[in-house]
């Protein structure tokens, strides 16, 4: 087994691509997994431009099992970082068993492939999305879980199996035990900083960073403001931006823990990865008119279904288990944000 190489599933796609920066900057050997179902390669020809590292590219899908067997059996990672999946909520309210199968069963797949290769390192993407609705804007780890769709079920599920896994290794009285860090995510926006990856969204945009970007540069004509009538401080929706290079680092100081005292004998633990404050969607328009010089057109429209008033991350355990805050500001993230579409008009071509 080769202590320093990490296997990142997903690894092509918007966050993972980003991982794979800050994993080879940080000294690691990266294996990337991706079926391209919602990537482009060019974000790893990119990867290894701004880094001047190679890495290795398998096209698969995390499903297939026997590819992923032979994968491990080349590649020997110690750790594995779970990124792939599919993330559209609207779009696993139509297409559920969809979702369930690629999230769910596909991690089914590659666990069962780690405990054969016995590699037993798993940091998970996760999601806020996994905890319950309630008038409790700031969740800290412990809050209930109750996912309202079936992307964010999906997560709750996987999260469910791991820790079955974790809590099996105890009654088992296993030699390697599992190390899993699941980390769920606020909202991860931004670039990183060259501006040669980012988000590259298929079609229109779902969530609001891409969508402004969008509008900005003139690909969309309007962005709609969905409803200004909830309890907040300016009626518009509030939640806990992250600017996706931090959030990448939050992976890195998690494979570090296991190997601290935190993971000592194996452990399955939940980590909220958020700056701890939230930002409403007036705001974000603000900043990224200040930041810019642009101006954003948007309109007043009613409240999306499914959307809560505010939602932002207690980060307290991350900071005291994992050391990790977050570094950059708003500013940061529109500035790379914008740098990204301005340098990418048509994202990856
Ligand atoms: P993304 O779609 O850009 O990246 C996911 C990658 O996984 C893509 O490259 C896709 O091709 C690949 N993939 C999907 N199914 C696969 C399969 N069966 N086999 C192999 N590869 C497969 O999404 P992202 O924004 O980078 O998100 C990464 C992870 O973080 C996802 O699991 C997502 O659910 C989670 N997450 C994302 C957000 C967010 O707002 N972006 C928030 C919380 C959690
Ligand atoms: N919004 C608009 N207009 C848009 C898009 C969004 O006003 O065109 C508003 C939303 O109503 C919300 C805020 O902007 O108040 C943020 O919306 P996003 O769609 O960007 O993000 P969400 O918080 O709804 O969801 C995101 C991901 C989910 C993930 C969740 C928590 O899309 O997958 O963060 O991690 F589960």
């Amino acid at each position: 087994m080769n202590k320093n190489k990490v296997l990142v599933t997903g690894g092509a796609g918007y966050i993972g691509s980003h991982a794979c920066v800050e994993l080879l900057q940080a000294g690691y050997q990266v294996a990337v997994v991706d079926n391209l179902a919602n990537s482009k390669l060019e974000s790893l020809s990119r990867v290894q431009q701004i880094t001047g590292k190679s890495l290795s590219f398998y096209q698969a899908d995390i499903r297939d099992k026997q590819a992923l067997t032979d994968i491990f059996a080349t590649e020997s990672p110690s750790t594995v970082i779970h990124f792939a999946g599919l993330k559209a909520v609207g779009e696993s309210c139509e297409q559920p068993l969809t979702y369930y199968r690629n999230n769910v069963y596909g991690t089914l797949i590659l666990v069962e492939v780690m405990a054969e290769a016995n590699v037993k390192q798993l940091v998970f993407s996760s999601s806020a999305t996994v905890y319950g609705q309630s008038s409790c804007n700031q969740y800290t780890e412990d809050f209930p879980l109750g996912a309202i769709n079936p992307y964010g079920r999906s997560k709750t599920m996987i999260e469910d199996i791991l820790r079955d896994l974790s809590a099996a290794d105890k009654i088992n009285q296993t030699e390697f035990p599992w190390k899993i860090a699941l980390l769920r995510y606020f909202n991860p926006i931004g670039a990183h900083e060259s501006g040669m990856i980012g988000e590259d969204p298929n079609g229109i945009p779902n969530n609001l960073m891409p969508y402004v970007a969008q509008v900005a540069i003139g690909r969309l004509a309007q962005l709609s403001v969905y409803g200004d009538d909830y309890p907040t401080r300016d009626g518009t929706g509030i939640r806990d931006y992250i600017h996706v290079v931090d959030l990448v680092k939050g992976h890195i100081k998690a494979i570090e823990a296991f190997n601290s005292q935190k993971f000592e004998g194996g452990a399955c633990k939940a980590y909220n990865l958020g700056a701890g404050k939230g930002y409403s969607v007036l705001e974000i328009i603000n900043t990224f008119e200040k930041v810019t010089g642009r101006s954003v057109n948007y309109k007043i429209s009613p409240r999306r279904a499914g959307d809560l008033a505010e939602c932002f991350a207690n980060p307290e355990l991350a900071l005291k288990e994992l050391d990790w805050k977050v570094e950059k500001n708003l500013e940061d993230m529109v500035a790379d944000t914008w740098n990204w579409q301005n340098k990418n008009p048509d994202g990856y071509i």
